[in-house]
């Protein structure tokens, strides 16, 4: 049984572990629907459990309604071929197919990539300056290397400790599926993961690169390489989940990149389960201390990002359905959570 065991590619740290992708889908950069075959088979429900699958064949796998995921058009669940499972391995093995839209989703390289344009051949969006600078694989680079540091001069308590506060807000939604929205290179989706309090871990973000840097620290921590945390490339603000399938949304530092909060917080209301918690972290335009001759010159040298009021954050959140808001503030930094009802 241990000799099994020790075979199975999946119980091997990720640094050393092949992933053969599902044999219907191309490993060329545009996937190229007509390799991916569905068959009408009666609909599974997925589980979000762990699946520590062999990884051997993908003889057996079946097409089946993915829990969780949903077309970021239509929202309709997707119809998931492969091996199931909430790990990069059987991610990255897997196809996810919209029936209403006929629109295929795979993995590029380990993340997968449910945004609008996924697949298109030749356009491309550019966000705005907020979002595009974080694609740059440089910032990407030394965002956990010196760059998020930095935040601390503006109050920030430190990954530590703002995962601590995230994780007594979370308690009610413990043992649930956990996103983390705008995760960066993972910093904090490689906590929820370690801390096993979740069902499964979905690391999110806009930023390739970023996604890259994520996948590459995980690979690096052998207690991750087999957990149950996965890397999608969304839009915040056109989130590819099922209404009501989410327990815990987290999103650190990311408000204020965001080209629309509103949209943002309006997916969150949607996807959250009722009883579910929003917590999120980012920079205060002011506090209610800051003295009014210091404002306008605070306004003037924010412009470039979306830093808000206390007064603004709170009128998004419940304006946008979500209830029991509250905070705290520390100089520039807060910490704010509420709940779908
Ligand atoms: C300052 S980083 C925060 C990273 C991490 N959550 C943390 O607490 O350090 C902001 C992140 O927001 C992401 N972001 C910006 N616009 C986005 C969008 N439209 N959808 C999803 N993520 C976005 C960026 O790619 C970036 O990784």
């Amino acid at each position: 049984m241990a000799m099994a065991m020790s075979a199975t590619p999946f119980l091997r740290p990720l640094s050393q572990v092949e992933f053969r992708k599902c044999p219907f889908l191309s490993s060329k950069p545009h996937f190229h629907p007509h390799l991916l075959r569905f068959h009408s088979q009666p609909t599974i429900r997925a589980s979000s459990a762990l699946s520590l699958d062999s990884g051997l064949s993908t003889q057996n796998d079946q097409a089946i309604k993915d829990d969780v995921f949903a077309c970021p058009i239509c929202y309709e669940p997707l119809i998931r071929k492969g091996p199931s499972g909430l790990n990069i391995s059987a991610i990255y093995r897997s196809g996810f197919k919209c029936k209403r839209c006929n629109k295929f989703y795979s993995s590029k390289e380990r993340y997968l990539d449910l945004t609008v344009t996924a697949g298109m051949r030749d356009y491309s969006e550019v966000q705005p300056a907020r979002t595009e600078l974080f694609r740059s694989p440089l910032v990407s680079f030394l965002y956990e290397r010196g760059w998020r540091q930095n935040f601390r001069q503006s109050g920030f308590p430190g990954p530590d400790e703002e995962f601590r506060a995230a994780q007594e807000y979370f308690e009610s939604s413990k043992g649930g599926l956990l996103v983390d929205v705008s995760c960066g290179s993972g910093l904090f989706s490689r906590k929820f993961a370690k801390s096993g309090s979740y069902s499964g871990v979905i690391a999110l973000d806009f930023s390739e690169n970023m996604l890259r840097q994520c996948y590459d620290f995980i690979k690096k921590d052998d207690t991750l390489s087999t957990a149950n945390i996965a890397l999608v490339r969304a839009d915040v603000s056109r989130l590819p989940f099922s209404s009501g399938s989410v327990d815990a949304v987290h999103a650190g530092a990311a408000l204020h990149c965001w080209p629309s909060p509103s949209n943002a917080v309006a997916e969150f209301t949607r996807v959250l389960r009722s009883g579910g918690k929003f917590v999120g972290t980012t920079f205060l335009r002011y506090t209610p201390s800051t003295p009014w001759i210091i404002r306008p010159f605070r306004e003037r040298t924010t412009q470039g990002y979306g830093y808000l009021t206390e007064d603004e954050i709170e009128d998004l959140c419940t304006s946008t359905g979500l209830t029991n808001y509250s905070s705290k503030i520390q100089q520039s930094y807060i910490m704010f959570t509420a709940e779908k009802p």
